[in-house]
């Protein structure tokens, strides 16, 4: 399927206005607001196991992608460093990076050991060097950078050289720097070749785009990552906010509400992390209270198959 356009249809402001009209209908939705972040958070995390160990997450991490990449103001950092905080406290582990976004990678690095939390989180980097021994300086950067001598997981940044660099990440497996080892994309013109990647190789995870208005890897992808046993680890869930300029006009339908779902951001990971083939999203998230937002996503009930088809029917149509 084709990613949605911006804009509002006909169709979509016909629906707005019965919403707008049909204040009863959305019953569930004032008591879920009425709740307060200790009630929602007492709620037992969804977790889901990465298959290669049966160890498990929980399915909303972070991404820190452009909005880590800041300096060392403590007005640029505060915010950074209440959402790391945050994400242990509310229940969430996964932490993305990559050497490529910035200062991030240092910015998380001085954060976690200020906070003294690295135990607590799943810290996964990538490697982007094509060149051998400029990709060895490059991971070795990194462990510096996230001050840490053993990192969760470590992919291959956009397939860049994976057939090179598959090797050196199982070898620092096997020494037991890196838990887990992995590639990542974040687009479609690459599915044929990950596909392939995933036939031939051994691999603990992969990362890909997928989102309510974007389900292209439903296709080969996510199939193929259950057959597999691959873990899968999903980047774009907002589409870098098209989700929320499609749909964030309107209300929650009831029915969503149903499933803890408060908010379009977690309407649109809930969707994500509810395909039995993804085991962690992770959201763009340098606010605290989109923190908040997005992790508590995971303190909700996973919809069944029927219900996620009616998520996407509800985008498709916006
Ligand atoms: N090939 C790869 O390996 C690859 C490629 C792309 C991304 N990634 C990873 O995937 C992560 C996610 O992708 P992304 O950050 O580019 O895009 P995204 O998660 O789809 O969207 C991030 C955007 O959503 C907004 N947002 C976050 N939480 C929100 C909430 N609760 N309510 C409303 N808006 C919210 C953010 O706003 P603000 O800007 O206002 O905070 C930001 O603009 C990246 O950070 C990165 O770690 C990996």
């Amino acid at each position: 399927m084709r990613k949605q356009g911006v804009g509002m249809s006909r169709r979509r402001l016909l629906r707005l206005a019965a919403v707008a009209g049909a204040g009863a209908v959305l019953g569930g939705v004032p008591a879920l607001f009425a709740a307060s972040g200790a009630e929602r958070t007492a709620t037992p995390v969804i977790r889901k196991s990465i298959p290669s160990s049966g160890k498990t997450l929980p399915v909303i991490g972070i991404g820190t992608a452009r909005r880590y990449d800041v300096g060392e103001s403590e007005e640029e950092r505060a915010p950074i460093r209440e959402v790391l905080r945050l994400l242990p406290e509310l229940g969430g582990r996964g932490v993305d990076t990559a050497p490529s976004y910035g200062s991030a990678e240092t910015v998380i690095g001085d954060l976690v050991a200020e906070l003294g939390i690295r135990d607590q989180l799943f810290i996964a980097t990538k490697v982007r060097q094509q060149d051998h021994d400029a990709a060895l300086e490059e991971i070795e950067d990194s462990f510096r950078r996230l001050r840490t001598d053993r990192l969760d997981l470590l992919y291959v940044h956009n397939l860049v050289g994976w057939r090179h660099k598959l090797p050196v990440l199982r070898e620092m497996k096997d020494a037991g720097r890196i838990r887990y080892l992995g590639i990542s994309t974040h687009s479609e013109s690459q599915y044929a070749q990950l596909q392939d990647i995933m036939e031939q190789e051994e691999l603990d995870a992969i990362q890909v785009d997928y989102a309510v208005d974007n389900r292209n890897a439903e296709e080969r992808i996510l199939p193929l990552a259950r057959e597999r046993g691959i873990a899968v680890f999903t980047n774009l869930p907002f589409g870098r906010g098209r989700v929320f300029r499609a749909l964030g006009e309107e209300s929650i339908p009831a029915w969503a509400a149903e499933y803890g779902i408060r908010s379009w951001a977690q309407f649109a990971l809930m969707f994500v992390v509810s395909h039995p083939a993804v085991t962690v999203a992770i959201p763009g998230t340098a606010t605290p209270a989109y923190a908040r937002d997005n992790v508590g996503t995971a303190h909700g009930t996973l919809p069944d198959e029927a219900v996620r088809r009616r998520m996407a029917a509800l985008v498709d149509e916006a």
